[in-house]
């Protein structure tokens, strides 16, 4: 990763564990100072002191991503340094149900984390990057945000907004020197989804997921990560015609159908 074009410091937002962690790691190793932010401390503290004995330096910060204030208490560990990448990374969801019945907090706080804070963080640290002429912003998005899917309604709908948002500010910033990446991400084997009781035995690593965004930066607006089958779940999801056949038959699955549907992902890419 080019230092002196995205450097000196790099802010990463969800960044202590799973693919944020894999950012952390891979951005330290090509010197990169960082500013980590996640809610719990513990795991924030262990990943920089690794990152320190290996001679970076990092800056932690505990906050919630879905609270209103956020991006203040992020501002009061950066203000004073040059924030030259931007990688926006948290914000799966944990908490599925209809949308008419779920309570009003979780989408609220899906919302908040990919629709809300991605654009409030892709202002306030995109605005000197365009005045450098130089810079780079990944917004993480999903698979899921190619199609509304039941019992994920704010969450695929928030990451398609992401999508479309990064496309724009793609063909805003780009000419102005600041590169601009919505990397779409498939069933990754985080923390976050072993948590979940998913079967991450069938799902791509975080390492090989930060690498492709870190190493596609420029080529925008859109990576899709090339683990068998996402691209052609993303054409088979993304058809304009026939919504409501495609989103029949394209849902999301209960949770427990998980590795098998990461398993048919990959055989229908292998033609088998
Ligand atoms: N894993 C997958 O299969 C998959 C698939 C498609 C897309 N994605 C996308 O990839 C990104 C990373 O996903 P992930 O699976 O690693 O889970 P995640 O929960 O989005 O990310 C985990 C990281 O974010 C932090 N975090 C979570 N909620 C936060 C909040 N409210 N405020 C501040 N920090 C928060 C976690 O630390 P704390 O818990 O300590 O806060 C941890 O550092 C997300 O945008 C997700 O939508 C993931």
């Amino acid at each position: 990763m080019d230092l002196a074009k995205y450097g000196p410091w790099a802010l990463i937002t969800g960044g202590s564990e799973g693919v944020g962690a894999a950012f952390a790691r891979q951005l330290a190793a090509d010197g990169f100072k960082l500013v980590l932010v996640a809610r719990k401390p513990e795991p924030l503290e262990e990943l920089a002191a690794e990152l320190r004995g290996k001679g970076a330096e990092v800056r932690v910060l505990s906050a919630d991503l879905s609270k209103p204030d956020v991006l203040d208490h992020v501002r009061a560990v950066t203000d004073d340094i040059e924030i030259g990448l931007l990688v926006y990374n948290a914000g799966a969801n944990n908490t599925r149900g209809n949308f008419i019945e779920l309570p009003r907090e979780v989408p609220d706080s899906v919302i908040a984390i990919n629709v809300l804070g991605q654009t409030e963080f892709a202002r306030h640290y995109g605005a000197p990057m365009i005045a450098r002429g130089r810079g780079g912003i990944i917004l993480t998005g999903s698979l899921g945000g190619y199609l509304g899917s039941a019992t994920l309604a704010a969450y695929t709908a928030a990451k398609a907004f992401s999508r479309v948002f990064t496309e724009a500010l793609w063909a805003e910033c780009q000419p102005l020197g600041v590169d601009v990446l919505h990397l779409n991400i498939g069933f990754t084997a985080t923390p976050a989804m072993a948590r979940l009781g998913l079967p991450i035995e069938y799902a791509e690593a975080p390492e090989n997921v930060a690498r492709e965004g870190l190493d596609n930066i420029a080529n925008g607006p859109v990576w899709i990560v090339s683990t068998k089958g996402n691209l052609e779940q993303a054409k088979r999801t993304s058809i304009v015609e026939n919504r409501a056949e495609t989103v029949r038959a394209f849902q999301i699955g209960p949770r427990e159908d998980t590795g098998k549907a990461a398993i048919e992902q990959e055989e229908l890419a292998n033609g088998s």
